[in-house]
């Protein structure tokens, strides 16, 4: 007699791609694209063309940003070794031949790193905050700052608010899926934050946990002061605008020291050598 083993049919979640999910629910690098470059030629009165893209996961802003013009380079670094040959599988296949020569992916760490000195060097989506000690934020700046040229800019994100302070989950519907961001664990003595990433289908599986950090909530002002002990002249906060009627988040950012008591905002630091 045999025995039959049922098998489980797959679920979405099983069949998912959790680097694919991320990059459709959480970055935007046109949009950020934009902005870095707007900006750049606001302040520097020249375009950018190279730039260095710390924590870059699956390098999908540096993909776009070679894409954009024919002299625009691109170093993206991880230390993950993973995420960088998905980012080779999934991302750059999709570039040209010559595209391709004007990216490189390094895998290291970005506090060690020793790249080429480039016009733009950002690090997005909060992840420089999992520097918690203020030792290691200012030497990561003090790095960053002996890797741009003498007219570059860094580029980073920022969060503030009270939602900032708090354990909450929010969720959003994006194509196909569910995306829930929790903040699962707050320490108010040391600002450690733990955050979860998780993803929904249609057919109620779900990715748990598909990415997990652990941050130090910094604030803007102690970000500069440590920016400016690093050597940058100075830092400039570009904040997400509001809608003075409907009190909505608006995909606009105007450069101020000026915030009310929102509850979250969004902003950029961009700071310069
Ligand atoms: C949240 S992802 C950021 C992806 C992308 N930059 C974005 O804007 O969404 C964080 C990435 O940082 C990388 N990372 C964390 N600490 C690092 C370090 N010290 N050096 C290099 N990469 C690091 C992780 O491997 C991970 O791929």
């Amino acid at each position: 007699m045999t025995t039959a083993t049922k098998v489980r049919p797959q679920t979405m979640a099983d069949k998912a791609d959790r680097h694919l999910l991320y990059q459709a629910s959480v970055q935007n690098p046109d949009f950020e694209l934009d902005f870095i470059d707007s900006t750049f030629k606001k302040i520097r009165a020249r375009k950018p063309a190279s730039m260095r893209e710390d924590f870059a996961g699956t390098a999908i802003s540096s993909c776009q940003w070679v894409k954009r013009r024919k002299n625009n380079t691109a170093v993206a670094v991880d230390f993950d070794a993973e995420v960088l040959a998905w980012s080779r599988k999934h991302n750059i296949a999709k570039l040209t031949t010559e595209q391709q020569q004007r990216l490189e992916l390094i895998e290291d760490d970005v506090r060690t790193v020793v790249t080429d000195k480039v016009d733009i060097l950002q690090a997005y989506n909060f992840s420089y905050w999992f520097f918690q000690e203020r030792a290691t934020m200012l030497a990561y700046f003090r790095r960053t700052r002996e890797a741009l040229v003498d007219d570059g800019l860094l580029f980073l994100d920022v969060f503030g608010g009270s939602e900032c302070y708090q354990t909450q989950k929010e969720k959003r519907k994006v194509d196909g899926f569910k995306y829930i961001w929790e903040q699962a664990e707050f320490n108010a003595i040391t600002n450690e934050l733990k955050c979860h990433i998780h993803f929904h289908f249609p057919d109620k599986s779900k990715l748990k946990k598909a990415f997990s950090y652990t941050w130090r909530v910094w604030g803007a002002r102690e970000l500069r002061e440590i920016l400016a002990e690093a050597g940058y002249s100075e830092s400039i906060v570009y904040r997400q605008k509001f809608d003075p009627k409907t009190d909505e988040a608006l995909d606009d950012y105007i450069a101020t020291d000026d915030a009310e008591d929102y509850a979250c905002w969004l902003g950029y630091i961009i700071a310069k050598p």
